[in-house]
Protein backbone atom coordinates (compact mmCIF):
# COMPACT_ATOMS: atom_id res chain seq x y z
CA UNK A 1 0.00 0.00 0.00
CA UNK A 2 1.39 3.25 -0.86
CA UNK A 3 1.03 7.15 -0.25
CA UNK A 4 1.66 9.24 -3.83
CA UNK A 5 2.87 12.19 -2.99
CA UNK A 6 2.35 14.96 -5.70
CA UNK A 7 3.60 18.30 -5.92
CA UNK A 8 4.94 20.97 -8.40
CA UNK A 9 5.81 23.23 -5.87
CA UNK A 10 5.81 21.92 -2.20
CA UNK A 11 8.90 19.42 -0.84
CA UNK A 12 7.76 16.16 0.69
CA UNK A 13 10.23 16.28 3.10
CA UNK A 14 7.61 16.80 6.26
CA UNK A 15 4.66 14.65 4.81
CA UNK A 16 7.43 11.87 4.56
CA UNK A 17 7.80 12.25 8.05
CA UNK A 18 4.66 12.45 9.65
CA UNK A 19 3.28 9.09 6.84
CA UNK A 20 6.16 7.59 8.39
CA UNK A 21 5.62 7.98 12.15
CA UNK A 22 1.22 7.95 11.63
CA UNK A 23 1.52 5.31 8.72
CA UNK A 24 4.69 2.85 9.28
CA UNK A 25 3.42 0.11 6.96
CA UNK A 26 3.12 2.12 3.48
CA UNK A 27 5.64 3.09 1.50
CA UNK A 28 5.73 6.84 0.64
CA UNK A 29 6.89 7.85 -2.69
CA UNK A 30 6.97 11.08 -4.68
CA UNK A 31 5.61 11.52 -8.06
CA UNK A 32 6.91 10.60 -10.86
CA UNK A 33 8.77 7.86 -8.74
CA UNK A 34 5.12 5.90 -8.54
CA UNK A 35 6.39 2.35 -7.86
CA UNK A 36 3.89 -0.09 -8.72
CA UNK A 37 0.48 2.30 -9.58
CA UNK A 38 -1.92 -0.25 -8.61
CA UNK A 39 -0.51 0.01 -4.94
CA UNK A 40 -1.40 3.36 -4.67
CA UNK A 41 -3.98 4.33 -2.44
CA UNK A 42 -3.62 7.87 -1.28
CA UNK A 43 -2.15 10.74 -3.23
CA UNK A 44 -1.36 13.75 -1.27
CA UNK A 45 -1.36 16.93 -4.14
CA UNK A 46 -0.90 20.95 -4.18
CA UNK A 47 -0.51 21.93 -7.50
CA UNK A 48 0.17 18.41 -9.10
CA UNK A 49 0.99 17.98 -12.41
CA UNK A 50 -1.29 17.52 -14.76
CA UNK A 51 -1.88 14.39 -15.80
CA UNK A 52 -0.16 12.68 -12.71
CA UNK A 53 -3.14 11.22 -10.83
CA UNK A 54 -4.15 9.22 -14.15
CA UNK A 55 -4.48 5.37 -14.26
CA UNK A 56 -4.33 4.84 -10.39
CA UNK A 57 -6.94 1.57 -10.28
CA UNK A 58 -6.62 1.55 -6.82
CA UNK A 59 -6.62 5.35 -5.53
CA UNK A 60 -9.37 5.86 -3.12
CA UNK A 61 -8.85 9.76 -1.76
CA UNK A 62 -6.94 12.81 -3.14
CA UNK A 63 -6.07 14.80 -0.02
CA UNK A 64 -5.17 18.18 -1.09
CA UNK A 65 -2.40 19.97 1.15
CA UNK A 66 -4.41 23.48 0.92
CA UNK A 67 -7.92 24.62 1.22
CA UNK A 68 -8.58 26.16 -2.26
CA UNK A 69 -8.66 23.18 -4.49
CA UNK A 70 -8.91 25.22 -8.07
CA UNK A 71 -5.76 24.27 -8.95
CA UNK A 72 -6.51 20.51 -8.89
CA UNK A 73 -9.66 20.43 -9.93
CA UNK A 74 -8.48 21.94 -12.65
CA UNK A 75 -6.73 19.25 -14.14
CA UNK A 76 -8.78 17.59 -17.09
CA UNK A 77 -7.49 14.09 -16.40
CA UNK A 78 -8.14 14.32 -12.54
CA UNK A 79 -9.75 10.39 -11.74
CA UNK A 80 -13.64 11.90 -11.99
CA UNK A 81 -14.66 8.92 -9.14
CA UNK A 82 -12.70 9.33 -6.39
CA UNK A 83 -13.43 11.67 -3.48
CA UNK A 84 -11.35 14.98 -3.26
CA UNK A 85 -10.54 15.88 0.28
CA UNK A 86 -9.53 19.55 1.14
CA UNK A 87 -7.93 20.77 4.63
CA UNK A 88 -10.58 22.78 6.67
CA UNK A 89 -9.25 25.40 8.87
CA UNK A 90 -5.92 23.55 9.69
CA UNK A 91 -4.40 26.50 10.96
CA UNK A 92 -5.40 28.89 8.19
CA UNK A 93 -8.13 31.26 9.80
CA UNK A 94 -6.15 32.96 12.47
CA UNK A 95 -3.45 34.07 10.26
CA UNK A 96 -6.14 35.23 7.27
CA UNK A 97 -7.79 37.10 9.71
CA UNK A 98 -4.56 38.67 10.95
CA UNK A 99 -3.87 39.61 7.36
CA UNK A 100 -7.14 41.29 6.11
CA UNK A 101 -7.56 43.17 9.83
CA UNK A 102 -3.58 44.57 9.09
CA UNK A 103 -5.09 45.68 5.42
CA UNK A 104 -8.29 47.87 7.27
CA UNK A 105 -6.14 49.18 9.64
CA UNK A 106 -3.70 50.28 6.76
CA UNK A 107 -6.24 52.00 4.47
CA UNK A 108 -8.34 53.36 7.58
CA UNK A 109 -5.35 54.52 8.97
CA UNK A 110 -4.10 56.69 6.24
CA UNK A 111 -0.69 54.67 6.69
CA UNK A 112 -0.38 54.62 2.50
CA UNK A 113 -0.30 58.25 2.94
CA UNK A 114 1.78 58.10 5.80
CA UNK A 115 4.75 56.00 4.20
CA UNK A 116 4.31 58.21 1.27
CA UNK A 117 4.77 61.73 3.08
CA UNK A 118 7.32 60.52 5.29
CA UNK A 119 10.17 59.72 1.94
CA UNK A 120 9.28 63.86 1.37
CA UNK A 121 9.58 64.55 5.47
CA UNK A 122 6.21 66.17 5.38
CA UNK A 123 4.50 66.67 8.74
CA UNK A 124 0.83 66.24 7.44
CA UNK A 125 -2.33 65.59 9.99
CA UNK A 126 -5.18 63.69 7.22
CA UNK A 127 -8.12 63.33 8.00
CA UNK A 128 -9.29 59.87 9.58
CA UNK A 129 -12.54 58.40 10.08
CA UNK A 130 -13.46 56.23 13.54
CA UNK A 131 -13.97 52.60 12.89
CA UNK A 132 -17.54 52.60 13.55
CA UNK A 133 -17.51 54.86 10.03
CA UNK A 134 -15.58 52.31 7.87
CA UNK A 135 -17.89 49.45 6.47
CA UNK A 136 -16.03 46.54 5.57
CA UNK A 137 -17.35 43.98 3.67
CA UNK A 138 -15.97 40.20 3.39
CA UNK A 139 -16.86 38.01 0.25
CA UNK A 140 -17.01 34.13 1.11
CA UNK A 141 -17.97 33.26 4.87
CA UNK A 142 -16.92 30.03 4.88
CA UNK A 143 -13.87 28.36 7.48
CA UNK A 144 -11.78 31.28 6.82
CA UNK A 145 -14.04 34.43 6.03
CA UNK A 146 -16.46 33.97 9.03
CA UNK A 147 -13.14 33.86 11.04
CA UNK A 148 -11.83 37.50 9.12
CA UNK A 149 -15.29 38.80 9.25
CA UNK A 150 -15.68 38.10 13.45
CA UNK A 151 -12.29 39.62 13.69
CA UNK A 152 -12.84 42.56 11.62
CA UNK A 153 -16.07 42.96 13.43
CA UNK A 154 -14.36 42.77 16.80
CA UNK A 155 -12.42 46.11 16.20
CA UNK A 156 -15.62 47.86 16.01
CA UNK A 157 -15.96 47.83 12.25
CA UNK A 158 -19.31 46.95 10.64
CA UNK A 159 -18.99 44.49 8.62
CA UNK A 160 -21.01 42.54 6.47
CA UNK A 161 -20.51 39.31 4.99
CA UNK A 162 -21.62 37.49 1.48
CA UNK A 163 -21.96 33.99 0.25
CA UNK A 164 -23.95 31.63 -1.54
CA UNK A 165 -26.54 30.40 1.12
CA UNK A 166 -26.35 33.39 3.74
CA UNK A 167 -25.87 31.40 6.97
CA UNK A 168 -25.39 33.53 9.57
CA UNK A 169 -22.08 34.85 11.34
CA UNK A 170 -22.52 36.35 14.97
CA UNK A 171 -22.19 40.00 14.45
CA UNK A 172 -21.59 39.81 11.06
CA UNK A 173 -24.90 41.73 8.77
CA UNK A 174 -25.07 38.46 5.89
CA UNK A 175 -26.36 39.20 2.35
CA UNK A 176 -26.80 35.75 0.08
CA UNK A 177 -26.67 35.10 -3.74
CA UNK A 178 -26.70 36.83 -6.54
CA UNK A 179 -29.91 39.29 -5.42
CA UNK A 180 -27.15 40.67 -2.21
CA UNK A 181 -24.34 41.11 -3.88
CA UNK A 182 -25.56 44.77 -5.27
CA UNK A 183 -26.85 46.36 -1.99
CA UNK A 184 -23.48 43.91 0.04
CA UNK A 185 -21.49 45.71 -2.41
CA UNK A 186 -23.20 49.53 -2.17
CA UNK A 187 -22.62 49.70 1.41
CA UNK A 188 -18.78 47.87 1.70
CA UNK A 189 -15.91 51.20 1.89
CA UNK A 190 -13.69 47.86 2.07
CA UNK A 191 -14.03 44.75 -0.12
CA UNK A 192 -12.36 41.74 1.26
CA UNK A 193 -12.16 38.45 -0.80
CA UNK A 194 -11.90 35.31 0.50
CA UNK A 195 -13.99 33.22 -2.18
CA UNK A 196 -13.15 29.91 -3.62
CA UNK A 197 -12.49 29.90 -7.03
CA UNK A 198 -14.91 28.53 -9.42
CA UNK A 199 -16.37 28.85 -12.43
CA UNK A 200 -19.01 31.30 -10.80
CA UNK A 201 -16.44 33.72 -9.08
CA UNK A 202 -13.85 33.88 -11.59
CA UNK A 203 -13.31 37.87 -12.63
CA UNK A 204 -15.68 38.64 -9.79
CA UNK A 205 -13.36 41.59 -9.12
CA UNK A 206 -13.96 43.28 -11.93
CA UNK A 207 -15.50 46.55 -13.05
CA UNK A 208 -18.80 45.69 -12.75
CA UNK A 209 -17.91 45.13 -8.81
CA UNK A 210 -16.15 48.05 -8.24
CA UNK A 211 -18.67 50.61 -9.77
CA UNK A 212 -21.04 48.90 -7.38
CA UNK A 213 -18.73 50.14 -4.20
CA UNK A 214 -18.78 53.76 -2.96
CA UNK A 215 -16.80 55.84 -4.59
CA UNK A 216 -12.75 55.99 -3.12
CA UNK A 217 -13.10 51.75 -1.95
CA UNK A 218 -10.39 49.72 -1.09
CA UNK A 219 -10.09 46.14 -2.37
CA UNK A 220 -8.20 43.15 -0.63
CA UNK A 221 -7.69 40.09 -2.20
CA UNK A 222 -6.43 36.65 -0.24
CA UNK A 223 -8.72 34.24 -2.24
CA UNK A 224 -7.00 33.86 -5.46
CA UNK A 225 -5.31 35.65 -8.49
CA UNK A 226 -7.83 34.73 -11.09
CA UNK A 227 -10.99 36.41 -9.03
CA UNK A 228 -9.37 39.84 -10.27
CA UNK A 229 -9.70 41.28 -13.42
CA UNK A 230 -6.03 42.98 -13.52
CA UNK A 231 -6.88 45.99 -16.13
CA UNK A 232 -10.49 46.76 -14.32
CA UNK A 233 -9.18 46.91 -10.92
CA UNK A 234 -6.39 49.78 -12.49
CA UNK A 235 -8.77 51.38 -14.17
CA UNK A 236 -10.64 51.47 -11.01
CA UNK A 237 -7.70 52.97 -9.10
CA UNK A 238 -6.92 55.35 -11.91
CA UNK A 239 -10.40 56.59 -12.28
CA UNK A 240 -10.34 56.89 -8.25
CA UNK A 241 -13.28 54.88 -8.33
CA UNK A 242 -11.07 52.52 -5.98
CA UNK A 243 -8.53 54.64 -3.89
CA UNK A 244 -5.84 51.19 -2.87
CA UNK A 245 -5.96 47.65 -2.78
CA UNK A 246 -3.87 44.82 -1.13
CA UNK A 247 -3.21 41.75 -2.96
CA UNK A 248 -1.65 38.32 -2.00
CA UNK A 249 -2.77 36.69 -4.64
CA UNK A 250 -2.12 36.50 -8.41
CA UNK A 251 -3.05 35.16 -11.83
CA UNK A 252 0.48 33.90 -12.23
CA UNK A 253 2.87 33.40 -9.38
CA UNK A 254 5.52 34.58 -9.06
CA UNK A 255 4.01 37.84 -10.50
CA UNK A 256 5.80 38.33 -13.42
CA UNK A 257 8.45 41.63 -13.03
CA UNK A 258 6.51 43.31 -15.60
CA UNK A 259 3.70 43.23 -14.55
CA UNK A 260 2.18 46.84 -13.61
CA UNK A 261 0.85 45.62 -10.06
CA UNK A 262 4.10 45.82 -8.96
CA UNK A 263 4.67 49.99 -9.44
CA UNK A 264 1.23 50.63 -8.77
CA UNK A 265 1.04 53.49 -6.07
CA UNK A 266 -2.26 52.56 -4.66
CA UNK A 267 -1.49 48.84 -4.69
CA UNK A 268 0.40 46.78 -1.92
CA UNK A 269 1.74 43.34 -3.53
CA UNK A 270 2.51 40.58 -1.27
CA UNK A 271 4.02 37.15 -2.71
CA UNK A 272 1.13 34.97 -1.54
CA UNK A 273 1.86 34.91 2.38
CA UNK A 274 -1.92 36.09 3.97
CA UNK A 275 -1.67 32.09 5.12
CA UNK A 276 1.16 29.21 3.92
CA UNK A 277 -0.14 25.86 4.88
CA UNK A 278 1.92 24.68 7.64
CA UNK A 279 2.60 20.65 7.86
CA UNK A 280 2.63 21.09 11.75
CA UNK A 281 -0.53 22.22 11.64
CA UNK A 282 -2.16 20.37 8.97
CA UNK A 283 -0.50 16.82 9.00
CA UNK A 284 -3.24 15.73 12.18
CA UNK A 285 -5.87 16.59 9.60
CA UNK A 286 -4.68 14.70 6.45
CA UNK A 287 -3.83 11.60 8.68
CA UNK A 288 -6.90 11.74 10.71
CA UNK A 289 -8.51 11.78 7.17
CA UNK A 290 -6.40 8.54 6.16
CA UNK A 291 -7.46 6.97 9.54
CA UNK A 292 -11.09 7.21 8.75
CA UNK A 293 -10.76 5.88 5.20
CA UNK A 294 -8.69 2.95 6.39
CA UNK A 295 -11.64 2.39 9.20
CA UNK A 296 -14.42 2.50 6.40
CA UNK A 297 -15.57 6.05 7.84
CA UNK A 298 -16.57 8.94 6.20
CA UNK A 299 -13.63 11.56 5.49
CA UNK A 300 -13.79 15.36 6.51
CA UNK A 301 -13.62 18.25 4.01
CA UNK A 302 -15.53 16.42 1.06
CA UNK A 303 -15.15 18.80 -2.09
CA UNK A 304 -18.35 19.28 -3.85
CA UNK A 305 -16.71 18.83 -7.77
CA UNK A 306 -19.98 20.61 -8.65
CA UNK A 307 -19.58 23.21 -6.70
CA UNK A 308 -16.05 23.73 -7.66
CA UNK A 309 -15.65 24.35 -3.62
N1 LIG B 1 -4.07 33.67 0.33
C1 LIG B 1 -3.87 32.55 0.99
O1 LIG B 1 -2.78 32.34 1.53
C2 LIG B 1 -4.99 31.54 1.13
C3 LIG B 1 -4.86 30.53 2.11
C4 LIG B 1 -5.93 29.64 2.29
C5 LIG B 1 -7.09 29.75 1.52
N2 LIG B 1 -7.19 30.73 0.56
C6 LIG B 1 -8.43 30.87 -0.24
O2 LIG B 1 -9.56 31.02 0.63
C7 LIG B 1 -10.67 30.32 0.04
C8 LIG B 1 -11.77 30.08 1.05
O3 LIG B 1 -11.41 29.05 1.97
P1 LIG B 1 -12.47 28.47 3.03
O4 LIG B 1 -11.81 27.34 3.75
O5 LIG B 1 -13.09 29.56 3.83
O6 LIG B 1 -13.59 27.90 2.02
P2 LIG B 1 -15.08 27.39 2.35
O7 LIG B 1 -15.20 27.01 3.79
O8 LIG B 1 -15.40 26.39 1.32
O9 LIG B 1 -15.99 28.70 2.15
C9 LIG B 1 -16.26 29.24 0.89
C10 LIG B 1 -17.25 30.39 1.08
O10 LIG B 1 -17.47 31.03 -0.20
C11 LIG B 1 -18.87 31.07 -0.47
N3 LIG B 1 -19.11 30.97 -1.91
C12 LIG B 1 -18.65 30.04 -2.79
N4 LIG B 1 -19.11 30.27 -4.04
C13 LIG B 1 -19.89 31.37 -3.94
C14 LIG B 1 -20.66 32.12 -4.87
N5 LIG B 1 -20.73 31.76 -6.16
N6 LIG B 1 -21.34 33.20 -4.42
C15 LIG B 1 -21.29 33.57 -3.11
N7 LIG B 1 -20.58 32.89 -2.17
C16 LIG B 1 -19.89 31.82 -2.58
C17 LIG B 1 -19.44 29.88 0.25
O11 LIG B 1 -20.84 30.05 0.44
P3 LIG B 1 -21.71 28.99 1.30
O12 LIG B 1 -21.35 29.28 2.74
O13 LIG B 1 -23.09 29.33 0.98
O14 LIG B 1 -21.27 27.62 0.85
C18 LIG B 1 -18.63 29.92 1.57
O15 LIG B 1 -19.18 30.87 2.45
C19 LIG B 1 -10.01 29.07 -0.54
O16 LIG B 1 -10.80 28.49 -1.54
C20 LIG B 1 -8.70 29.62 -1.09
O17 LIG B 1 -8.89 30.01 -2.44
C21 LIG B 1 -6.17 31.61 0.35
Amino acid sequence: MTILFCSDSEPPGPWRLACARAFPRMAFRTWPDTGARDEIRYALVWQQPPGSLAGLPNLKAILVLGAGVDAVLSDAALPADVPVLRLVDAGLPGPMAEYALYAVLHFQRRMADYFQQQRAALWRRREEMLARQWRVGVMGLGVIGATVARRIAAQGFPVAGWSRSGKSVEGVEVHAGTAGLDPFLARSRVLVNVLPLTSQTRGILGGRTFAAMPRGGYVVNIGRGAHVVDADLIAALDSGQLAGAMLDVFEQEPLPVAHPFWRHPAIIVTPHVAAPTLASESESQVVENIRRLERGEPPLGVVDRDRGY
